[in-house]
């Protein structure tokens, strides 16, 4: 086993061990992928203020999420298919992150079910709701997250309508699959995923197959899909969802500060500044540099969290600094999953708090909840995207 000192080493264990039309699905962004890399790359502009002659004992990197306890700031992120990348895949990050004492946000389009996850869990953990037109069904998820004791439900808004990932449609990637000869071909390669995946039953959406009118078997899924997204939409409908649900609410997918004081109006617990780590608008702004502007408009009403880029502690500690509360991983916590399972979730985790913690030393502070613009040197312009780098 080589020596795995970070997330990119995970990421390329991931790519050896896992079939291509999944690892495609994951390390990919939409159209021509710019606000993918963007994503990344707007963390390395903000440089970090070294400072030196600060005892260094006793430090914490603990804080809470939406007044929950967390032993880092660094949320597991709604990620779609994960029983695909390891089998029951959602079991396993969602115990990794129980251990670990940071939430787990389980998708709408997980292969394993709230229930099941919440029968191989002992900690309550956040479901991530896809607004969909049929309201039976959406009170129904609505239910189930309730009987299954989450304890927050975050709202994604930025996918009524799909981004094009060029390599899901080559690969055949869709609700079920299509198969095409050379992913089969190269699926075939994949000797301990494939005996994995032979051994669990889990392998089609779980939170819909057998709940979701119509959908009986995974062959009705494609016609569900492609109709059930709700394309209208609008405020009201997710003030509408939070009455349903009564409970904590973390709108995510926010990418504009009239579109974060909307989800402060409503009365959310939380927004995520996400462009869904580049899979939706192409040429939309990277999640960070929109961040300066959304703590402006709503950082004294409502919890901002950010996702997308996040590929290190450093990177987590540049959001916080800049005002986030909390921040999400979606591929950085996928690679680790690919590669070794649970165990990766949780190697995925030690790496960023490590890096989190000596980092945060490093600039001379020992409580994360302290960290502010006095640990940053921002470029000029950064938080305005009208600016060129
Ligand atoms: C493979 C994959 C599947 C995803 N599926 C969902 C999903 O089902 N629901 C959702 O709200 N976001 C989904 N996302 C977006 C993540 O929740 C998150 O916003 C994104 O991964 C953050 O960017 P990062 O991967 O750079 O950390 C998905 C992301 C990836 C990579």
């Amino acid at each position: 086993m080589p020596v795995i000192t970070n997330i990119e080493d995970l990421r390329r264990i991931y790519e050896k061990r896992t079939p291509r039309m999944f690892y495609d699905y994951a390390e990919s962004g939409s159209w021509s992928e710019q606000t993918f890399r963007e994503n990344i790359s707007d963390f390395r502009h903000i440089r970090l203020k070294q400072r030196v002659a600060v005892d260094m004992s006793g430090r914490s990197t603990a804080s809470t999420m939406i007044g929950q306890d967390v032993s880092m700031p660094v949320a597991l992120a709604p990620v779609g298919l994960t029983g695909m990348q390891s089998a029951d895949g959602e079991i396993k990050a969602a115990r990794a992150a129980e251990a670990f004492g940071v939430p787990f946000t389980l998708s709408t389009m997980s292969i394993c079910s709230i229930e099941d996850v919440a029968e191989h869990t002992t900690k309550p953990f956040w479901f991530q709701v896809y607004t969909l037109k049929d309201d039976d069904f959406m009170r129904r998820l609505i239910e189930r997250a309730r009987a299954a004791q989450c304890s927050a439900i975050v709202v994604t808004v930025d996918l009524q309508v799909l981004g094009q990932r060029h390599k899901d449609l080559k690969n055949g990637l869709s609700a079920p699959p299509k198969l095409t000869p050379g992913s089969i071909a190269n699926m075939m390669t994949k000797i301990p995923w494939g005996l994995e995946m032979l051994g669990t039953k889990r392998r089609f959406f779980g939170n819909i197959v057998g709940h979701a009118k119509g959908v009986t078997d995974p062959s009705s899924l494609s016609t569900w899909t492609a109709e059930a997204f709700d394309i209208s939409l609008d405020w009201a409908r997710i003030a509408q969802l939070k009455d349903w649900w009564g409970g904590k609410l973390i709108v995510k997918g926010i990418m504009d500060p009239e579109d974060a004081r909307r989800a402060a109006d409503i009365g959310a617990d939380a927004i995520i500044v996400s462009n869904h780590g580049g899979r939706q608008l192409d040429g939309a702004v990277s999640s960070i540099r929109m961040l300066p502007a959304i703590m402006d408009a709503v950082g004294d009403k409502v919890e901002v969290h950010l996702d997308s880029g996040i590929r290190c502690g450093q990177d987590v500690l540049k959001a916080l600094a800049l005002g986030a509360r909390g921040t999400y991983i979606g591929r950085a916590f996928t690679y680790g999953l690919g590669a070794m399972g649970q165990a990766g979730v949780t190697r995925a985790l030690e790496i960023i708090h490590k890096e989190l913690d000596i980092t945060m030393a490093l600039c001379g502070e020992t409580d994360v909840r302290n960290l502010g613009p006095q640990n940053l040197y921002v470029p000029q312009g950064f938080g305005d995207p009208t600016i060129l780098l």
